[in-house]
């Protein structure tokens, strides 16, 4: 599928010095006089390699060194001096190149970019100088960018007045500007409700395609890796414990999805043991059950119930179906091994 590398990262390491803390007064007096220091290693002999127009979900356990690896490879942060090597298209990341800025973008989902007191499009205008791009061409990225993301309404309205899911809207719009070949996402999706979250998956798997362009992004929500990701690159403490398939990954470690239904009144105790239901407490009845249900039968099951299996259920007042949480899958790796 992919012949050029986007990104080639060799046995990369970053150690953080943090001041050691002590406890009590007694200790926060020596601590003011003689400062001792940990080190802290965040990414450990890291490597790993990922093709032109790929999308790659970059997952771990919180702490486990994503942040800091995204911002090794955007050029913010230094790698250790005696480790390895980043090349982010072609180029050094440190060295912070026009020319490789130009081409690539960093979005957090817990730190914005645009100015908070002054209109969203003002912001889009400064990026405009910043990135120093023509006249027609701010016109026409922007113009997609605005029919894509359904930003019109939003552009004269200052930063700090936006909804979390409407900052993030305006939030890609800067970041992608200049159509960088190259993102990296932390956590594009966090804290926005399911149809934002979709919308902005869809429109980021619309930008790959379109541009050909890159992405790495760090979730933990299982639905990003899934609608978005064929590979997964999952790191704890700063190593590697998975690179491949996110399908394969599935199959072994999530094989099923959790079905949450929710009953307007008790279902007789044959039903719950012929649809292997575990009742629950909560919803909005009070009545709630949940079965773990193979992938590949997910609906027909979701159907079954909704139809109250022929009868013997009691009717549904809400059904859900969950991914397994990148966390419990990372559980059964370790698990595993
Ligand atoms: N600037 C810093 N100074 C000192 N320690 C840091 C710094 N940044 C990160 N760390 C430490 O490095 C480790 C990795 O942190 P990092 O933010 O990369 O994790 P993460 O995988 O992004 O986690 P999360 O899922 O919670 O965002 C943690 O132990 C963290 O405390
Ligand atoms: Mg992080």
């Amino acid at each position: 599928m992919t012949n050029m590398s986007a990104l080639i990262v060799e046995k990369l390491s970053k150690t953080f010095r943090v001041p050691k803390r002590k406890s009590g007064f007694r200790g926060a007096l020596q601590s003011f006089f003689h400062r001792e220091h940990v080190r802290v290693e965040a990414v450990k002999d890291l490597s790993f390699e990922i093709g032109e127009g790929e999308i790659v979900g970059f997952l771990g356990p919180n702490g486990a060194g994503k942040t800091t690896t995204l911002k090794m490879i955007s050029g913010l942060l230094y790698p250790d001096s005696d480790s390895g090597k980043i090349l982010t298209l072609g180029h050094v990341p440190q060295k912070r190149e026009r020319d490789f800025l130009k081409q690539i973008t960093l979005v957090m989902g817990n730190r914005s970019q645009l100015w908070w007191e002054i209109p969203v499009e003002e912001t889009l205008r400064l990026n405009k100088e910043i990135y120093e791009l023509s006249d027609a061409f701010y016109r026409e990225s922007l113009g997609e960018l605005v029919r894509l993301l359904d930003l019109s309404e939003l552009l004269g309205i200052p930063t700090k007045k936006l909804s979390l899911g409407q900052r993030m809207k305006a939030e890609l719009a800067c970041a992608l500007l200049h159509r960088p070949k190259f993102l990296l996402l932390d956590e594009p999706t966090l804290g926005l409700d399911i149809v934002m979250q979709k919308k902005i998956r869809q429109f980021l798997l619309d930008y790959n395609q379109r541009r050909r362009a890159t992405i790495l992004l760090t979730s933990h929500n299982m639905d990003d890796v899934a609608e978005l990701c064929q590979r997964v690159l999952i790191i704890d403490k700063g190593q590697t414990i998975y690179d491949g398939s996110f399908r394969q990954l599935i199959e072994r470690y999530a094989p099923d999805k959790r079905v949450r239904v929710d009953f307007a009144e008790s279902p007789r105790p044959e039903a719950i043991k012929e649809f292997d239901l575990a009742l629950a407490n909560g919803g909005a009845s009070g009545l709630c059950a949940e079965a773990r249900v193979p992938r590949s039968q997910v609906s027909r099951f979701a159907s079954r119930l909704l139809e109250n299996a022929g009868g013997k259920l009691p009717a549904v007042v809400d059904l859900t179906i969950e991914e397994t949480p990148v966390e419990d899958v990372i559980r059964k790796i370790f698990v595993h091994e």
